[in-house]
């Protein structure tokens, strides 16, 4: 059963921190949402009209989920009953300073694109919330937008996750077909998830790249073999990288670097001109501060300038001050 109705409010769940951000991206996307209620990492606008299923379609950085709110409930009971039978819920909760989600039966699955979802979020034991949200594209499977994927051991950086998560929120897939080349690899740990999936990486930092990772190095880019998991080292900066160390066949651009959004989005053009074959961009963005998501339509027009069709910025559960930046072109025959 799919509930047709109305609401006055709608809910936001966020990293603890991002909600002043959260507010600002509103304010520039001239939406007519005010401020209703705000805890950390919850954050409820209200509207003079009425919120509808459609009024979540709108692309929020600083929300990892958003959902009509159907109210509040002193128990999850009555949230659940909120919600009403027949569809699946997911359950959040606020837990050591952090919104999280609860795992789900089969943590790998995916709800299919329109199903209606409900969420019932635990501020504390007794302020409970239930809201519905409608699964479309380019948004997190998982309750409160966090898989709750865990960094194995033998990962040099936190990155791995960051790239981890980036793929299941936004359901990328990484082939051995695929070539993936990072700006800012060092020590590997987005590499090695990469090279754990079977997909050859050409990293570029001046820094030195962990063990785990140079078990996988060929000498020279030409010794790269398609479909082989291998990583070739471009120890340099960024800027000193030219169309030779790319080679052939590169169909991801990735940036881990800690350098400005400027400077990464130069890069980014200047490597897909390098590498037509590009595809696909993702770029961890970071930040001096959050506000700066003010700036976020013109990251994305850059993007959309470099002619990438989809375009998104999202804020993870693994983030700091950092946004995903995602841009991808229309794949084309396999
Ligand atoms: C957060 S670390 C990257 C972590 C890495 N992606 C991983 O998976 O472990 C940032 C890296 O950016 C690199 N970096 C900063 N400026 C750079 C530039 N202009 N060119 C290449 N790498 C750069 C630094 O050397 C540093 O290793």
């Amino acid at each position: 059963m799919t509930p047709l109705l109305d609401t006055e409010f709608v809910f936001a769940l966020t990293n603890p921190g991002s909600e002043k951000a959260l507010k600002l991206e509103i304010d520039h996307q001239w939406l007519d949402w005010r401020l209703s209620y705000q805890r950390r990492g919850f954050v409820t606008f209200k509207t003079d009209g009425k919120f509808s299923l459609s009024s979540l379609d709108q692309p929020l950085a600083c929300a990892r989920r958003l959902c009509l709110s159907l109210g509040k409930a002193a128990t999850r009971e009555q949230a659940v009953a909120l919600i009403g039978p027949g569809l699946p819920i997911h359950f959040a909760r606020f837990h050591e300073r952090k919104m999280v989600g609860l795992p789900q039966a089969d943590p790998s699955a995916r709800p299919a694109l329109g199903q209606v979802i409900g969420t019932v979020v635990e501020l504390s034991p007794t302020e409970f919330w239930a809201g519905l949200h409608r699964h479309a594209p380019f948004l997190s499977p998982d309750p409160a937008g966090d898989s709750g994927t865990e960094m194995p051991p033998h990962s040099p950086s936190r990155a791995w996750l960051k790239l981890e998560e980036a793929r299941r929120f936004f359901d990328l897939k990484f082939t051995p077909h695929d070539c993936v080349v990072e700006l800012g690899c060092a020590p590997g740990g987005v590499v090695l998830a990469l090279l754990d999936r079977g997909v050859p990486v050409i990293g570029v930092d001046p820094a030195k790249m962990a063990a785990v990772v140079m078990d996988s190095a060929i000498a020279e880019r030409e010794d790269g073999k398609p479909g082989q998991p291998w990583f070739f080292h471009s120890r340099k900066p960024a800027a000193l990288t030219s169309k030779r160390d790319l080679g052939t066949g590169v169909t991801w651009f990735m940036s881990d670097m800690n350098q400005s959004p400027e400077v990464v989005l130069k890069e980014c053009s200047r490597f897909c001109k390098m590498a037509p074959s590009i595809r696909g961009v993702l770029i961890t963005l970071k930040l001096t501060d959050l506000l700066q998501v003010s700036e976020k339509s013109q990251w994305l027009a850059a993007l959309s300038e470099m002619g990438f069709h989809t375009v998104r910025l999202q804020q993870l559960s693994v983030h700091h001050k950092e946004f995903a930046l995602l841009g991808l072109k229309p794949r084309g025959k396999d």
